[in-house]
């Protein structure tokens, strides 16, 4: 199904959460601005924006956060909730089916409360229509019966806080959009930020860590807290049983490769994904869907799961014709670049 939230195959480096994140996620879960590393810019707007809302003694401005996969979207709006002493409630896109699951929902919160809706690409647009006036006047319309006996009933709701969380900015509506006060962006941590997440991980864990274990771990992290927390778990694992338990350098990398993860923290799957444009379509462009059937995966999972991360190496470009792999990709892969792909030029087959 489009966008379902998947296993994934079970691949270590996917940046959707997975069923062995559950427990390991709720423990490594920074709870306040303060613990949460890294996205400076998007943490010292938010610090303003509580601080200014605490000093009037209002709600905080409805507030969407988008971005990849596992950076950090839940964590920062439960941190939202502490941080300003509310309660918070949780639901997503797809579980709100009707309006009047949404009537329930803004019912039950209270004054000042903060509803979080994960995946709100995925609303309904029956229900979307129903939480604009919700989020502009704290109201709800009901209507009862049809022609002449027909009746509206407007139900007033507490001033709570919307936050939205979705990885498609590009799918949430316009007037969706508009309606938030504060729009925050999350993008990839840099390899310092993941080894400080890493570092407070290992603490968490209680696992000693040595050399320069965590530079190698960070670099294999796609920039991706989530990633990093599951390699260094299984990575503990690794350690624990095939050596001292201790995280060195050398057993660092023995688990690493024994994962299937390459020196950026690419798997299995993205090189059959790269591997596939390249032999079969030599090196692209080539639509989307044409991809996905001939790797046999979902669209929709190509673009979440696989896409983000090669992007943002610069392993994959989108142009209007479709997928284009880079000379980069190439190189990495250790594959003759033959191709110079120069769309505008309409160059082809230069070296
Ligand atoms: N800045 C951070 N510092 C430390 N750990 C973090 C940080 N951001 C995220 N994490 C860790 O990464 C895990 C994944 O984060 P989170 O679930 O908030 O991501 P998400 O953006 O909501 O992902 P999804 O799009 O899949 O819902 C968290 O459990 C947390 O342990
Ligand atoms: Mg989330």
């Amino acid at each position: 199904m489009a966008g379902k939230k998947q296993d994934d195959g079970m691949r270590i480096t996917s940046s959707t959460a997975i069923s062995e994140d559950v427990p390991l996620d709720y423990n490594l879960r920074p709870r306040s601005l303060a613990e949460f590393i890294g996205q400076g810019k998007v943490k010292e707007n938010l610090k303003i924006a509580i601080a200014a809302a605490e000093a009037r003694g209002d709600p905080l401005d409805h507030t969407l956060l988008y971005g990849p996969a596992g950076l950090g979207k839940t964590t920062l709006a439960f941190i939202i909730a502490a941080e300003m002493g509310v309660n918070i409630k949780v639901t997503s896109g797809p579980a709100v089916e009707r309006p009047g699951d949404l009537a329930a929902i803004l019912t039950s919160l209270r004054e000042g409360d903060i509803l979080f809706i994960d995946e709100i690409h995925r609303l309904g647009h029956t229900v979307e229509e129903k939480l604009y006036p919700a989020m502009e006047d704290f109201v709800f319309d009901i209507f009862l019966g049809k022609g002449a006996g027909a009746r509206s009933l407007r139900l007033s709701l507490p001033h709570f806080t919307l936050i939205g969380a979705t990885t498609r900015f590009a799918l949430l509506s316009p007037p969706l959009r508009d309606r938030f006060g504060a729009i925050y962006h999350l993008d990839f941590y840099d390899q310092t930020a993941i080894e400080t997440i890493l570092r407070r991980s290992a603490a968490i864990m209680k696992v000693p860590v040595e050399g320069n274990s965590l530079f190698e771990i960070a670099k294999r992290a796609r920039g991706t807290p989530r990633v990093a927390n599951r390699l260094i778990k299984r990575i503990r694992d690794y350690a624990q049983v095939m050596a001292t338990g201790v995280i060195t350098e050398s057993t660092a990398l023995e688990a690493l490769s024994k994962l299937e993860v390459d020196s950026i923290g690419l798997d299995s799957a993205d090189h059959k994904l790269v591997q596939a444009i390249i032999v079969r379509f030599d090196g692209g462009p080539v639509g989307l869907d044409t991809i996905a059937a001939s790797i046999n995966e979902d669209a929709d999972t190509i673009t979440s799961v696989y896409e983000p991360y090669l992007l943002q190496l610069g392993f994959l470009e989108r142009t209007p014709r479709g997928r284009v792999v880079t000379k980069l990709a190439y190189e990495h892969l250790g594959l003759r670049y033959e191709k110079h792909y120069q769309a505008d030029l309409g160059l082809w087959n230069q070296k």
